[in-house]
């Protein structure tokens, strides 16, 4: 799949957010070995760089042109292109953080346990994942590209419904003690067509990577129309843009754990 850091920094400052707030409520450990997984540009991971300036710190994204956009700004960090679905640790990791990127990824249920099982006995994971599936953001392009005549590749690369409940989160992430929130931030968006900018920045990537360019251009006038309607613009030009995200701190409690990722217990 393909990822433009230029458009998907055109909000930097409303992306970033959730992942300062994210990273704030980390309690402060002694982590020596940090990683960010689908760090993207890398700016988060930098603010772990400065929260922990004596730990090892390492930036995975499966997305060559986000690593390389995270080499070019920010030389002295860590960067490495892998994809989190096969990504394995070979040492407890004090920090495990990850912002808007672990819903990519199928069956949670594997992945947070074997993501829980790379945590250090006293170390933290800590993730956050839009939590807004039935919002016009998603349902309009869904609308559309189930009223017919568009590619099944198209229409199954479209990310529907991604999150299991909190119960199922913090089951996987035990022993822990877990912190588990949600936000609605309201995001003012100013430009043309500000929400089809926005989605065409993450979650429209791999449906836009499977039409032609002549589809791209249909879908595209109509999912613009559709959010003109859904978010409407003010008389100032912009719109507001409701949207909620899942928290997820999980603190390990130093008891015994479940070494490995194939563990069995539910
Ligand atoms: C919405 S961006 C978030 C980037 C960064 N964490 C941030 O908050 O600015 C999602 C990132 O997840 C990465 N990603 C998606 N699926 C992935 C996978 N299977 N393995 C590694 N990275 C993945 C994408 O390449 C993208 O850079």
């Amino acid at each position: 799949m393909s990822w433009d850091p230029d458009r998907y920094l055109r909000f930097a400052s409303h992306r970033t957010r959730p992942g300062i707030e994210l990273l704030a409520r980390i309690p402060d450990i002694d982590a020596r070995r940090i990683v960010d997984l689908g760090c993207g540009t890398g700016d988060l991971t930098v603010l772990l760089t400065q929260r922990w300036p004596d730990a090892q710190v390492i930036g995975i994204d499966s997305s060559p042109d986000m690593v390389d956009r995270a080499r070019s700004h920010h030389s002295s960090g860590t960067w490495s292109v892998e994809d989190i679905s096969t990504w394995a640790s070979d040492a407890p990791l004090d920090v495990i953080y990850s912002n808007a990127a672990l819903h990519w990824i199928d069956d949670h249920r594997s992945l947070f346990r074997r993501l829980r099982s790379y945590v250090s006995d006293r170390g933290v994971f800590a993730a956050q994942m839009p939590d807004n599936w039935a919002e016009p953001t998603h349902r309009i392009p869904a609308e559309v590209l189930d009223s017919g005549g568009w590619p099944d590749a198209a229409r199954s690369a479209l990310l529907r419904d991604r999150l299991s409940t909190v119960d199922d989160y913090v089951r996987w992430l035990q022993p822990a003690a877990v912190d588990a929130w949600r936000t609605t931030y309201y995001h003012r968006l100013s430009g043309e067509d500000p929400v089809w900018t926005w989605v065409t920045g993450s979650i429209l990537r791999p449906v836009l990577d499977r039409l032609t360019p002549a589809q791209r251009e249909r879908f595209a006038g109509e999912c613009r129309e559709r959010y003109r309607v859904a978010y409407p613009p003010d008389h100032n030009s912009s719109v507001t843009l409701p949207f909620s995200r899942l928290f997820l701190v999980a603190h390990s409690t130093g008891r015994t754990k479940p070494s490995g990722p194939g563990y069995s217990s539910t």
